[in-house]
């Protein structure tokens, strides 16, 4: 299932005007939603696609099949300080500016999402950067009082209209997937509730929000941050009654990839903020990654090792859902070089043979066609084709095929023999110095295929078992 982001204009009299379907090369899989439109001082179409971490807008042609090829970024420190924070009502010109009133969204303690609305102001004109945001939520919605019939979510507030009024602005949403409300601000305190944003008047510490009435403008309510295990260590943190004296002990969030701990993994923003959007987890609020089993850790770690070392030619025994496949393939592309070659027969018989029976059995209920399908339709809207191809067929039928591989990934059937008998294929093939990763290395029936590799070639690093995911291990090829 793809969800798309469609424009309809109203006519006159209410009824529908033509659809369009506007296409954006870099979407994401398989959802696409939160986009914003509004029309620009030149009338023309535009959409605020992203707030955070980069304000992202494009211009949205109505010829060309919307073939969106103007998009403006910009960047901003994070002002908002309730968790995600992501597009809401369209946005309204007041003044020389226009007002997104946007939803947030945050876990409470039983990690279920409880949403609140707030609003910033941008530039009204291309790149449309971020001047204000209140750093705290206008409105919140119950937390837990009004359950939603989704269970990821305790309380849903959403704001889906704005109407302005003389000094005054009504902002009408959605409640708890049950109930529209209607919340009625007076402008010049939607408008003093914002705080421009300059790093100067930020609180930089995650999670902590900056209380106007206690800190004083004059920048003496700032200290250093001496957290060792802050990424703000040196940096100003407000040191107000709810933040502390110091920054608190960083948490990582695989969502928000610009406050990463990993600032040396040698991945761009962009790149980082990619991956984890093809892997994240099921519940996540902008929905699941592809299908498959790679953490967003271990897809970091390949990417990394690519646009370290710019392998030119990548074997991944086992695709699956493209997981693990995708983000390579996104570090190719970012090198401008490189390609993945994805082996999988997708073929429920394959999949099953010589494992144990209750893993067989699961194997040969999966729907393998809608399983490649997604990995295709995921290489082809995510634009990388240039970059990944997927060789529909069993592992041990295209070893031919290769003669010198820089990086491969062993991840496809898990059975003894089997995978030993991708060991003795592909090992061979990869060049002196080069890469092989091994997948769930701590599952017993892969350890003859590992004490082949463990014989041939040195550990760089094993991945330990952490959180569900398998551990993993990344192996060099003598020189
Ligand atoms: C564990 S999944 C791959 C997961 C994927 N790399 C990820 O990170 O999400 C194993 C895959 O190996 C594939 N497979 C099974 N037998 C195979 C064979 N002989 N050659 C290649 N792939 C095979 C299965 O179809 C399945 O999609």
């Amino acid at each position: 299932m793809h969800t798309s982001v469609l424009f309809c204009a109203i006519n006159d009299d209410l009824t529908a005007g033509p659809v369009m379907y506007p296409e954006y090369p870099h979407r994401q899989l398989p959802m696409e939603k939160n986009w914003v439109f509004f029309e620009g001082d030149d009338g023309e179409l535009y959409c605020v696609y992203h707030i955070h971490p980069k304000h992202v807008v494009f211009r949205v042609p109505y010829v060309d099949g919307g073939r969106i090829r103007d998009v403006y970024q910009t960047t901003m420190e994070g002002a908002w300080s309730r968790g995600h924070y992501r597009g809401g009502a369209s946005p309204v010109r007041i003044g020389n500016e226009f007002v997104h009133f946007f939803h947030g969204m945050i876990r409470n303690g039983r990690s279920r999402g409880v949403y609140s609305i707030g609003a910033y102001s941008f530039q009204s004109k291309p790149p449309f950067r971020v001047t204000r945001m209140t750093p705290a939520p206008l409105v919140w919605s119950d937390n837990g009082t009004q359950p939603t019939t989704n269970p990821h979510y305790d309380d849903v507030i959403y704001p889906g209209g704005v109407l302005l009024e003389s000094d005054r602005v009504r902002v009408v949403s959605g409640e708890h997937d049950r109930n529209i409300a209607e919340h009625v601000f007076d402008l010049p305190d939607v408008m003093a509730a914002m705080r421009r944003v300059t790093a100067a008047s930020l609180c930089v510490s995650r999670g902590r929000p900056l209380h106007p009435p206690e800190v004083p403008r004059d920048g003496k309510a700032y200290v250093r941050c001496e957290g060792e295990k802050s990424p703000h260590k040196g940096k100003p943190v407000c040191q107000c009654r709810e933040c502390g004296p110091q920054c608190p002990a960083f948490e990582p969030d695989d969502d928000d990839p610009t406050d990463s701990p990993e600032a040396d993994d040698g991945l761009t923003s962009e790149l980082r903020h990619q991956i984890v959007a093809v892997t994240r987890p099921e519940d996540a609020e902008d929905g699941p990654g592809l299908i498959g089993w790679c953490s967003t850790d271990k897809a970091k770690a390949m990417a990394s090792l690519i646009v370290k070392y710019k392998p030119e030619t990548i074997v991944e025994i086992g695709v699956f859902g493209g997981r693990s496949l995708i983000p390579m393939a996104m570090a190719c592309r970012h090198n401008g070089t490189g390609r993945v070659y994805g082996i999988d027969p997708y073929d429920r018989d394959a999949a099953a043979d010589s494992l144990p029976p209750k893993d067989a059995e699961w194997w040969s209920g999966v729907e393998m066609e809608r399983v490649r399908k997604s990995a295709e339709d995921a290489v082809s809207m995510l634009g990388l084709s240039p970059w990944a191809d997927i060789v529909v067929n069993r592992s041990e039928n295209v070893a031919g095929a290769f003669d010198r591989i820089d990086l491969l990934h062993i991840d496809g059937n898990h059975g003894e023999e089997t995978a030993a008998r991708d060991v003795e294929l592909y090992l061979p093939k990869v060049r002196p110095g080069g890469w092989v990763w091994m997948d769930d290395t701590d599952n017993g029936t892969v350890g003859k295929a590992l004490g082949i590799v463990q014989s041939q070639c040195e550990l760089v690093q094993a991945y330990s078992h952490e959180g569900g995911v398998a551990e993993h291990r990344l192996y060099r090829v003598p020189l």
